[in-house]
């Protein structure tokens, strides 16, 4: 039996820090939040498989961007490798550095899905990430709460909602909306300014 498949109650209590697998991240529920629009440019931080990335390609066509930025180029690699089978024309990996945050041009949405705790120092990243956004340009962050016992477990794969706020207030963003869409998971979108 898989962990999918045991009783409802067992499986959110398990599951309640969001360490769930993606299939149960509904993608089409965040992407929604994020109301898009043919022609959009999108950089998406930590792409990973796509879960999230090859929507938001499909979202902006067909003359938008979304440039998926990842510090692993094998990642990269097997992305394009999904949106060619798919049809898709609008991505563009981007390989970057770990510390450092570059996007060939400046975008309408920064997309940040299970990647914030990645980041070493995120309220430098995300000071300087502010030079690549256009004016009235968000910053959605999908974090896994620290909440729940997978998540406490795996503590490190998470951010705790009070930090991630902290943070981004202080590299000079206003927290504008919180989405309750993914079970075990924080939700936010940011704009520069206080
Ligand atoms: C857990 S996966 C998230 C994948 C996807 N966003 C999702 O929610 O399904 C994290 C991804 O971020 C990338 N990554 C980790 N640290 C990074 C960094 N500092 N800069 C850019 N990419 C990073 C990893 O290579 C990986 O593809």
């Amino acid at each position: 039996m898989t962990l999918a498949r045991l009783a409802g109650p067992i499986r959110r209590w398990l599951y309640a820090g969001g360490t769930r697998q993606d299939r149960l991240r509904d993608p089409d529920a965040v992407i929604a939040v994020v109301d898009l629009r043919p022609g959009m440019v999108i950089a998406d931080l930590g792409p990973g498989a796509g879960h999230f990335t090859l929507r938001l390609a499909r979202a902006v066509e067909p003359n938008g961007v979304v440039y998926a930025l990842d510090a692993s180029r094998s990642t990269l690699d097997d992305l394009r490798r999904a949106a060619d089978q798919r049809g898709i024309t609008t991505l563009r990996p981007v390989p970057v550095r770990r510390d450092h945050l570059d996007i060939p041009e400046p975008v309408d949405l920064l997309f940040v899905s299970a990647t914030y705790h990645h980041l070493p120092d995120p309220p430098n990243y995300f000071a300087e990430a502010r030079t690549h956004l256009r004016p009235g340009a968000r910053v959605a962050i999908l974090e896994s709460r620290r909440e729940g016992l997978l998540a406490r477990w795996r503590g490190r794969h998470a951010s705790s909602p009070r930090r991630v706020v902290r943070e981004m207030t202080d590299a000079g963003y206003r927290l504008s909306a919180t989405h309750d869409v993914v079970r075990g998971y924080w939700y936010g979108l940011f704009e520069v300014g206080h």
